[in-house]
Order: C-alpha cells, then sequence, then structure tokens
C-alpha cells in the first residue's frame, strides 16, 4: 500500500491545495487523519458521486467502532470511534436506515419548512437588530450561528438556557485535534443532557418534534432509546453546526468577489441560485460521514481492500473541472445542479429544504440591511475550524 498523507494543520486550513493534486494525481488516495484514523480519501467528482451511492460502502456504528479498535490496536493508539450518539441515520445501512429517516422525513419536507418561514424571518432580524454598528462584529458569533441554534432548538423544543453548553461540547466533538479525555468529558456532557432532556419531555411533553418522536417511541416501539438520544443528537448538530458554515462560508466569498456581490445586490431573485454556488464553492462540510469496505471495493484503478474506512471529499468533488467549468472561480450564475454539498444516495441531507429555506432568509436580510458591510480583517488572518468533517470559519470579523 502507498504511504499515506498526513492531514495536519495545512489541510484544515486549506484542504483545497491537497484536493487539486489529489484529483490529478491520486483520486483514491490512503490518509491518515489528525487523530490519527487510516481512511481513503475519494476526490474526484464521478467518484465521490458513485461512492455515496454506493452500497458496498457500508455504514453500522457497531462495526465501525470495531474497526476504530482494531486499527487503534494495530498501531498502539487510541480507538477515535466511541460506542455513544453513533446509532443514528447517518451510520445506519437500509432497512434501519428507512425506519429511522421515516420518523422525521415529514418534519422537514418543503411544505412544512414553508411554515416555518415567518418564524426564522422574526428570529433573524431580532439577531441583525441586536449587532453594533460601527464596531467590528464577528458575524459568525452574532449571526451565523445564533440563527441556525435558535430554529433547531424551536423546532425540536429544546430550552433555550441550555444552548451555550452544548455549543461547547458539540464543538469538542467535531474537533479533530483534541484529546481523549477530553473527547470523553464532552460526550458524557451530551449525553447526560440528553438523557436528561428526554426525560423531561416525557413528563410534559409539547407540540415539538422531540416530543412527537418520543410517542413514536412509546406507542411501538421503533426507536429504541440509544436511537432516540443519537437521533436528537444527529438533528442538533446536523441542524447547525452546517448551517453557520453556509453564512458564514458564503458572506466570505462574497465579500472577497465584489463583482458577485454587486450582480446580486442588483439582481436579488438570484439568490436561491447564488447559494447553490455558496454549497458549490465552499460547503459546509468537508468529508462527508465515515463508510467502510467489506469487501474489495475498486474504484477507478485502485482497489480498496476489506475493512477500511473510506472518506468521499465533498469540498473537492464540487472542484473537479471534469464537472464543473472554472471551478475555483465564484459564478453566482452557474449550472450548480448536481453539487455534492448535501450528499448524494439515500443519506442526502434531511434538512435540505430547511437549510435553503434559512439561507435565503439569512443572506436576503443581511444583505439588504447592511450595504456596506465589508470584511474587517485581511482574509490572509484569517483561521478555519479544527474539524475534518465541518468546513467552517473560526470568526468573520466583518465592518457592517
Ligand atoms: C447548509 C446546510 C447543510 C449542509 C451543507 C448539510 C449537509 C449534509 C450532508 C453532506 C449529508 C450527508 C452526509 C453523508 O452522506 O455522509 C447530510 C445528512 C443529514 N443532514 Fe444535513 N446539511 C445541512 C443542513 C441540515 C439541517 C438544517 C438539518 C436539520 C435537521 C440537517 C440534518 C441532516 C441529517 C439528519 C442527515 C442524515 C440523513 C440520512 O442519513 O439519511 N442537515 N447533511
Amino acid at each position: 500500500m502507498t504511504e499515506p498523507i498526513r492531514l495536519g494543520e495545512q489541510f484544515l486550513q486549506d484542504p483545497y491545495q491537497l484536493y487539486d493534486r489529489l484529483r490529478a494525481e491520486q483520486p483514491v488516495a490512503p490518509a491518515l487523519l489528525p487523530h490519527g484514523l487510516r481512511v481513503w480519501i475519494v476526490s474526484r467528482y464521478a467518484d465521490a458521486r458513485a461512492a455515496l451511492a454506493d452500497p458496498r460502502l457500508r455504514k453500522d456504528s457497531v462495526r465501525q467502532q470495531e474497526l476504530s479498535a482494531r486499527q487503534a490496536e494495530e498501531t498502539n493508539s487510541t480507538p477515535v470511534i466511541t460506542e455513544f450518539l453513533n446509532s443514528h441515520m447517518l451510520n445506519t445501512d437500509p432497512p434501519d436506515h428507512t425506519r429511522l429517516r421515516k420518523l422525521v422525513g415529514a418534519a422537514f419536507t418543503s411544505r412544512r419548512v414553508a411554515e416555518l418561514r415567518p418564524r426564522i424571518t422574526e428570529i433573524a432580524g431580532e439577531l441583525l437588530d441586536a449587532l453594533p454598528r460601527g464596531e467590528v462584529v464577528d458575524l459568525v458569533h452574532g449571526f451565523a450561528y445564533p440563527l441556525p441554534i435558535t430554529v433547531i432548538c424551536e423546532l425540536l423544543g429544546v430550552p433555550e438556557s441550555d444552548r451555550a453548553d452544548f455549543r461547547s461540547w458539540t464543538a469538542t466533538l467535531l474537533n479533530t485535534g483534541v484529546g481523549e479525555q477530553e473527547l470523553a468529558a464532552a460526550s458524557d456532557a451530551m449525553v447526560g443532557y440528553l438523557d436528561a432532556l428526554i426525560a423531561a419531555k416525557q413528563r410534559s411533553p409539547g407540540q415539538d418534534l422531540l416530543s412527537a418522536l418520543i410517542e413514536a417511541r412509546d406507542a411501538d416501539d421503533r426507536l429504541d432509546e440509544d436511537e432516540l438520544r443519537a437521533m436528537v443528537f444527529v438533528l442538533l448538530v446536523g441542524g447547525h453546526e452546517t448551517m453557520v458554515n453556509l453564512i458564514g462560508n458564503g458572506t466570505l466569498a462574497l465579500l472577497r468577489n465584489p463583482d458577485q456581490l454587486a450582480a446580486l445586490r442588483a439582481d436579488p431573485a438570484g439568490l436561491p441560485a447564488a447559494i447553490e454556488e455558496f454549497l458549490r464553492y465552499d460547503g459546509p462540510v468537508n468529508f462527508a460521514t465515515f463508510r467502510f469496505t467489506t469487501e474489495d471495493v475498486p474504484i477507478g484503478e485502485t482497489t480498496i481492500p476489506a475493512g477500511e474506512f473510506v472518506v468521499v471529499a465533498l469540498l473537492s468533488a464540487n472542484r473537479d473541472a471534469r464537472r464543473f467549468t472554472d471551478p475555483r472561480e465564484l459564478d453566482i450564475d452557474r449550472a450548480t445542479a448536481g453539487h455534492l454539498a448535501f450528499g448524494h444516495g439515500v443519506h442526502y441531507c434531511v434538512g435540505a429544504h430547511l437549510a435553503r429555506a434559512q439561507a435565503e432568509i439569512a443572506f436576503g436580510m443581511l444583505l439588504e440591511r447592511f450595504p456596506e458591510i465589508r470584511l474587517a480583517v485581511s482574509p490572509g488572518e484569517l483561521t478555519w475550524r479544527h474539524s475534518t468533517l465541518m468546513r467552517g470559519l473560526e470568526a468573520l470579523p466583518v465592518r457592517l
């Protein structure tokens, strides 16, 4: 086997440099993640799209833990995939996946999302009103984060007072640079918190999605306890960590491309198309979640052996010149159909309608209210979060 590529700080700050090389020279490449897990990166668009829908690339939370433990034994390190919070739909194949996804699918249809728009607009308005004028503002902290977390918490029925805590646990759980103990502490805190939340909802149910999920479990036992807890976790995390990055990365892309910003201001009806281009150009998710092989799986000229983790590099696929012309250019008018920012196949993002609605409201209001918005630092000073899953800024300092 060729020597795995070590993914470190440079990759986290600028994954595109490596991806350009991989697509050209080594489209299916072994790599070591910052915490030591060995994976195979699939970087070309056509391979990525096929891999996302390939039933030979499996998902199963128990098997993933076993594989991670086996690798850790081989390399004398600690396993990075633990048993907690893992039995959710993103870690299951059909038929379990079908059952889990069906339970929440109805909450995220375009019709249900349309009903949420007035409330999303209200929340966005309040947040933008509260931003201080005349000084440097971190748009991630003041807008990109609080908007989606408020939306998903209201949908699920999570009390406002709890949000700061699980923001920090989530940030730790997604950080590929923290140590084993810190990870275990965040995971324990999250599990304890979710159990208390579920117990409180059982005592006094509301009109929210979590109450509905509890009822589904209590009625005909379709969700076991682990599944319920993991479901709430994946909705809470999936529902905000990605959105923060769409608002942050999209705003940065516009501020760095004044001609595109001017074009969008001149034609606000182009916003939905522009959002698809933000998703393609610098999407919120770097790697899709882990898949693994149970047999040898040839992709292009490389055969990934059985028992290996596979990650599909969504950011790379979306910049493949075989699929998108001048992929490094932000072009809000381009044909973006088929971009992979929301994934593909049975795990295609269940929250895509909600994400698009929030993004339309967020970008629409931000641009309308702040005709003069500009970056407050040079782009080189911005830092990206320490995560191979997420592609998002630590902070986005702007002047409004
Ligand atoms: C811009 C925002 C978003 C992006 C870019 C995004 C991206 C993705 C991607 C790439 C996947 C598939 C991952 C894979 O196959 O490994 C996915 C799945 C998922 N997303 Fe999103 N997401 C976004 C917003 C949301 C929101 C708002 C929710 C809220 C409920 C959500 C919930 C989920 C869930 C539950 C799954 C798992 C679906 C399944 O396994 O069938 N996402 N998302």
